[in-house]
């Protein structure tokens, strides 16, 4: 590990570091996307190559396939698996009932079909992604490229009935075209504020044509790993209703050993 990190790289990289302890010689794990599980997967790597750890990794895009492959891991379509042990990934918001919006990184299909494949999802995150109500960070959906500004239209009608704050949406860019996911669709943002009933705009959202899959991941999420810039890490169990802490040490030449607090 770089020992120069800023202290929001060190809390995902020590998030990810403990969430590596999860992993088993023998399991299906589900590679999540974004910069927080890039950590992941490189300690996965170092484990694979250093210590013998002999796993399958389905990713869940195009990007972490790569740098899956580049690391050592041996990687695999979600067909081969069918059904994984884990998954660990990213967020961008969790709540205290670990609901998430995922999608930032515009991945939260295969995310999310890869995260309800799997007996367990673990998500590795810094404190800044925990809020009380989600909402305010723009709520991904992933639409077919046919008939896109219909499907928009139809959204935004149907958003005038929910119990959300705002009711604006806007397409993804990416420079001047359209955002497009590995699965050839574009993103709606949905600019909600405040999301009152997760679950109810989850089901609603997902009936409406043109519609593939919206970010909110309800009742998916088993355990958040927080990690912060000092070292500490804490983890939320949902199942078991209990935090855990512990703490790694940086030490000078960027190694980690790590106690319980
Ligand atoms: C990608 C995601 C990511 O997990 C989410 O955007 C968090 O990313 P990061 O770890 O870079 O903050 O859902 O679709």
């Amino acid at each position: 590990m770089p020992s120069d990190l800023s202290p929001i790289d060190k809390a995902k990289f020590v998030a990810a570091k403990k969430a590596t302890e999860y992993v088993k010689s023998g399991m299906k794990v589900g590679l999540g996307t974004g910069s927080t599980a890039a950590w992941l997967v490189q300690c996965l790597g170092e484990l694979v190559r250093d210590e013998g750890l002999r796993i399958k990794g389905v990713p869940t895009s195009s990007r972490t396939a790569m740098l899956a492959r580049d690391v050592g891991i041996d990687v695999i379509s979600l067909d081969e698996a069918k059904w994984l042990d884990l998954t660990i990934d990213g967020t961008d918001e969790y709540d205290r009932n670990l609901n998430l919006i995922k999608g930032g990184g515009g991945a939260h299909l295969q995310e999310k079909i890869v995260a309800t494949a799997s007996d367990q999802m673990i998500v590795i995150t810094d404190p800044t992604k925990k809020v009380e109500t989600l909402g305010a960070f723009p709520l991904p959906l992933e639409v077919i490229p046919f008939g896109w500004q219909t499907t928009k239209m139809l959204v935004e009608e149907t958003l005038i009935g929910m119990d959300v704050l705002g009711q604006t949406t806007s397409l993804r860019m990416n420079g001047d075209a359209p955002f497009v996911s590995d699965e050839g669709n574009h993103i709606l943002d949905l600019h909600l504020n405040r999301i009152g009933n997760p679950r109810q705009l989850s089901l609603v959202l997902n009936q409406i044509p043109g519609v593939v899959e919206n970010g909110l991941f309800i009742d998916i999420c088993d355990i958040v790993i927080v990690g912060f810039g000092d070292g500490r890490v804490e983890v939320n169990n949902i199942n078991k209703g209990e935090v855990e802490k512990s703490r790694f040490d940086f030490l000078d030449d960027g190694n980690l050993f790590s106690d319980d607090i």
